[in-house]
């Protein structure tokens, strides 16, 4: 036990607002643990461009408070073919490295998977992305803070709507997950809300905002998912505005400002937590583990079952408080 004394740190994939905060979470509880640190750069494009820096607890000041990633992030193909992860191999290994923590969402989960099924690295994953895709934890570095863009977005649409008397489709990120949608529209106070795990067929909408205009909203506010079914904020409005075409209609796409900004307090105590439970357990043995939060409590799970399972994140009282809300 306790046999590693380098740890190789990373982020991969989309970035999200926290990983700053979990960086310095990694480096300095490994620092603290009188182990070396290896920050990678460009996530698995890094390890196979050999693009290390050491680093230390003053690398990581002032770096809490900051959106982005200062390791840079990537998507990278090569690390998909057993050659490109052999090459990482040998990287990781002239560098020293003998342990690691991968910091992103599903593809970086995918990535460490393949890598420690084939290779004797021990790896520990942190679940970071705005999405909040992820089997595991209750919640992904990133989410709250780009749920809170949203809100403050969505705030101040509705004036401008309110003025107007506008029909307004802000869409917002999430391809796979309503999550952000679900939780900023029942926040900013939306009159729909359309999500990739529950479709809701034009004509429903159309109903629905029937209603809304029977009741004399001042202002009428649609959240859709960038992966609800029909296509898209822009492909919604039009064809909402087919049937009801005395409707002022705008379409606002949020798009990547909800990646960026600095991260709450949330996510800046959650990114802590998570980094410093990543390499306490890698220390302690522990590899092929995600890092999760539940209720309060900080949790592992196997990667293997956190890849293989999806957790549905809408609850039924959630959606129908959506829906009472907006009547
Ligand atoms: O996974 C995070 C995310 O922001 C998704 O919500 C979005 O669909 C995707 O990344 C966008 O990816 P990219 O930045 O590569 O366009």
């Amino acid at each position: 036990m306790n046999t590693i004394s380098n740890i190789g740190v990373f982020t991969s994939g989309g970035d999200a607002p926290g990983m700053n905060a979990c960086i310095r979470a990694v480096v300095r509880t490994a620092v603290y643990e009188g182990k070396k640190v290896t920050g990678i750069y460009h996530g698995y494009q890094g390890m196979l461009d050999g693009t290390f820096v050491e680093m230390n607890s003053r690398s990581v000041s002032n770096i809490i408070q900051k959106g982005g990633t200062i390791l840079k992030t990537a998507r990278c193909i090569e690390f998909r073919t057993p050659e490109g992860r052999a090459k990482a191999y040998e990287n990781l290994k002239a560098q020293g490295i003998d342990g690691l923590v991968a910091i992103g969402g599903d593809g970086t989960f995918t990535g460490a998977d393949f890598f420690s099924r084939e290779y004797d690295i021990p790896v520990m994953c942190i679940p970071g992305t705005i999405d909040n895709d992820l089997y595991g934890s209750d919640y992904t570095l990133g989410y709250d803070t780009a749920t809170n863009t949203v809100i403050d977005a969505i705030d101040k649409i509705r004036d401008t709507a309110a003025s107007h008397g506008r029909l307004f489709f802000i869409e917002v990120m999430g391809r796979d997950s309503g999550c952000i949608a679900l939780n900023a529209g029942i926040a900013g106070g939306a009159e729909a809300i359309m999500l990739p795990e529950k479709e809701t067929a034009i004509d429903e909408l159309i109903d629905l905002l029937e209603r809304a205009a029977f009741k004399q909203k001042t202002s009428t506010i649609v959240i859709v998912a960038e992966g609800d079914k029909n296509g898209g904020a822009y492909n919604v409005a039009k064809r909402v505005k087919e049937k009801f075409d005395y409707y002022d209609t705008k379409v606002s796409i949020l798009g990547h400002l909800q990646r960026g900004g600095s991260p709450s307090s949330f996510d800046r105590v959650l990114a802590s937590r998570m980094g410093y439970a990543a390499v306490k357990h890698l220390l302690q043995g522990k590899t092929r583990m995600t890092v999760g939060l539940r209720g309060n409590e900080i949790i592992l799970t196997p990667l293997e079952e956190a890849l293989n399972n999806k957790e549905f994140k809408l609850s039924n009282d959630m959606l129908e408080i959506s829906q009472i809300m907006a009547i």
